[in-house]
């Protein structure tokens, strides 16, 4: 489903350039569950940005179901990024005057014809489905952090994306919490989402189906922790 082949990704600062990836070479299938683990600066980030069409890589190839991603203009790339991709940070990035239904029905506000009904009850649905019920009209300065991150996980899935992406999302929270979060992407990817998280705690990478490591830009190891088609 996704494939990278040859990619590089250098910043330039100043008169010198920064190869946050040297050269890498990736595939994805669909249901995949990946952990991205290696030490600072090693192009976790750059990689999972590049994946998700935050950003493009210097040169190489990225194909997301046989489609050049490379090749698109930045407002096919945002639509991209609306049908296909969610998107959970460590920080959870939630809108702090908005209420917890609100901030899980932010993507839609970007969208032309959205059906106001459906989304609602889509975002109830949601709400419900990563334990927030009871929470729908608190503001996210009135939850734990766990449950700012539930918020975001269903932001994330309001566009039922095929893919969902996270960086550091438990990087925040207690280990029980981040146990609970880890269950609940592994209910969704039970459900057939293809889900990549970038992290450095090793209790997330015993979760996932497949690990790979990176150092210096580049991946210097790969372990299928589970068995999966
Ligand atoms: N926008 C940028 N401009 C310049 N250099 C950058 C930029 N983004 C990343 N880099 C550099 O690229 C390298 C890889 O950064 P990246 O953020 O991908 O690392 P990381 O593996 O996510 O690290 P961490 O675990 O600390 O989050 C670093 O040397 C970083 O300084
Ligand atoms: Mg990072």
């Amino acid at each position: 489903m996704i494939e990278l082949q040859g990619i590089k990704k250098s910043f330039a600062i100043g008169d010198q350039r920064v190869h946050a990836i040297v050269e890498l070479d990736l595939t994805i299938s669909k249901g995949d569950f990946l952990a991205i683990m290696g030490t600072s600066g090693s192009g976790k980030s750059t990689l999972l940005n590049i994946l998700g069409c935050l950003d493009t890589p210097t040169s190489g190839q990225y194909l997301i179901e046989g489609d050049d991603v490379t090749s698109l203009s930045d407002d096919e790339l945002s639509e991209l990024r609306g049908k296909k991709i969610g998107f959970i940070f460590q920080s959870y990035n939630l809108l702090p005057q908005f209420t917890v239904l609100e901030n899980i029905k932010l993507p839609l506000l970007y969208q032309e014809n959205v059906d106001p009904e459906a989304s609602h009850e889509k975002a109830l649905k949601l709400a419900k489905l990563v334990g927030l019920a009871e929470r729908l009209e608190h503001r996210p300065y009135e939850l734990s952090g766990g449950q700012q991150q539930r918020v975001a996980i269903a932001r994330s899935l309001i566009n039922d994306p095929l893919i969902l992406l996270a960086d550091e999302p438990t990087g925040n929270l207690d280990t029980q919490t981040e146990n609970e979060i880890l269950n609940l992407f592994e209910e969704l990817n039970s459900q057939g989402i293809t889900i990549i998280v970038v992290t450095h705690e090793p209790e997330v990478g015993d979760r996932a189906q497949r690990v790979v490591t990176m150092r210096d830009g580049v991946i210097i190891s790969e372990t299928s922790t589970k068995e999966h088609e």
